[in-house]
């Protein structure tokens, strides 16, 4: 006695009709287009036109050859009542898709039963199984020759369905930022400078009066590309690099990447941005970086805002000093102070090291980081969302 241990023959799963591109586009799209999917499923013609999927075989099991003539003509019959009932307008490619799976699923059960039968009803089993797989191909033959008859192979075109939404793409939450901060200080008489990213021990230390032994300059701080190059850790070496080519005044906005020797954990990022500012002038004080950085915070923040100064410490400044925004960062406390940038008056040994006439000459300069304004302006709690360019998230911020 031989039992047939295909429990697809005994109890088949019913076949789902899914065509294979309808399956993949579902698994590359995400949750939530889902209704969309749903809408295109049911206006497909497979849903509605063929039956090949709705079958269950009765359940057996294949002990004798007569068991598995029976279920070889219950398959052939299924497919051939099925494939004569499809309606000519289905799309081919589903139609061949459901006959296909309903072979694998059923032929290859029914092909393993063979070496399990009586030795003398082997053969016989084998031949009836060649004739169903080609009668099974006549079949799906004959639909094509029917389809192709009655139009071609036709594609239903339902003008009624809705047009896929294309995207556009989007700015950067990031570049966002930087773009309306661009706008409102280009509004306050400021140009864009950029420098490069790979840039001198002298321009991103030396010029900027750090003194030779200060920790940022330590191996474990910054990226190092060779013995004087690195990777620049700040902006602020653009503010040089511009004084030297243009005469002031100068007003300038530097946005640009920087490099640090930094984890990359929830509020860290080896590579981030920074926009630097710098204005030089004759008669420039204190008094102008309070009166244009306040300005700005309340373009960008809204007028009510209040902002304060306090010190600080930068090598490149004298004096030195913060700026904070009282900003609600939606977590229920209500508004708060938030360091936005750091800022100075232009160190006159940097006004030296650039070459220009500290006699005649002043300014300030700021920095600050737009990933961060951005964090807290869309209250994203961990900047790594921020370079994971997932399009879920950042398609939230497309304008
Ligand atoms: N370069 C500083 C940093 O990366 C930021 C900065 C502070 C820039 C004060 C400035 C400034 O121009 O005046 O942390």
């Amino acid at each position: 006695m031989v039992v047939c241990g295909a429990g697809l023959l005994r109890e088949p799963a019913p076949f789902v009709c899914r065509s294979q591109t309808a399956v993949a586009a579902q698994r590359r799209t995400p949750q939530r287009r889902t209704p969309q999917l749903a809408q295109l499923k049911a206006l497909t013609p497979c849903a509605s036109r063929t039956a090949l999927t709705a079958t269950r075989f009765p359940s057996s099991q294949i002990v004798t050859l007569s068991e598995f003539i029976a279920q070889a003509e219950a398959l052939e019959q299924h497919v051939t009542e099925q494939l004569r009932s499809t309606d000519l307008a289905a799309r081919l490619d589903v139609v061949k898709g459901e006959v296909n799976a309903l072979k694998d699923q059923r032929l290859a059960a029914l092909q393993s039963a063979i070496p399990k039968l009586e030795s003398h009803d082997r053969k016989p089993g084998g031949i009836r199984f060649n004739e169903l797989k080609q009668r099974l191909q006549a079949e799906l033959d004959a639909f094509i020759d029917r389809q192709n008859a009655a139009g071609g192979n036709a594609v239903v075109v339902d003008l009624t369905m809705p047009a896929r939404q294309s995207w556009r793409g989007s700015l950067h939450p990031v570049s966002m930022v930087i773009d309306e901060i661009s706008d409102i200080f280009r509004e306050l008489g400021f140009t864009i400078a950029l420098g490069p990213e790979a840039e001198t021990a002298f321009y991103n230390f030396g010029a900027l009066n750090f003194p030779p032994d200060h920790p940022a300059m330590e191996l474990h701080d910054t990226l190092y590309l060779g013995q004087d190059t690195l990777l620049r850790t700040h902006t602020s070496p653009v503010q040089v690099r511009t004084l030297q080519q243009y005469a002031p005044p100068v007003r300038v906005l530097c946005p640009g990447q920087v490099y640090r020797r930094d984890f990359f954990d929830a509020t860290h990022a080896p590579a981030f941005m920074q926009i630097e500012g710098l204005a030089i002038d004759e008669g420039i004080s204190f008094v102008d970086l309070k009166a244009t950085l306040s300005q700005f915070a309340r373009r960008f923040y809204g007028g009510s805002r209040r902002v304060r100064f306090g010190p600080s410490y930068f090598p490149f400044v004298e004096p030195g000093a913060q700026m904070d925004v009282e900003v609600d960062l939606n977590d229920g406390k209500g508004l708060r102070w938030v360091e936005i940038l750091g800022c100075g008056m232009v160190h006159p040994h940097v006004l030296q090291a650039a070459g220009v006439d500290q006699e005649k000459y002043t300014g300030w300069a700021f920095g600050m980081g737009p990933a961060r304004i951005a964090m807290s302006r869309h209250d994203i709690p961990d900047i790594r969302l921020l370079y994971d360019s997932d399009v879920r998230f950042l398609e939230q911020f497309a304008q």
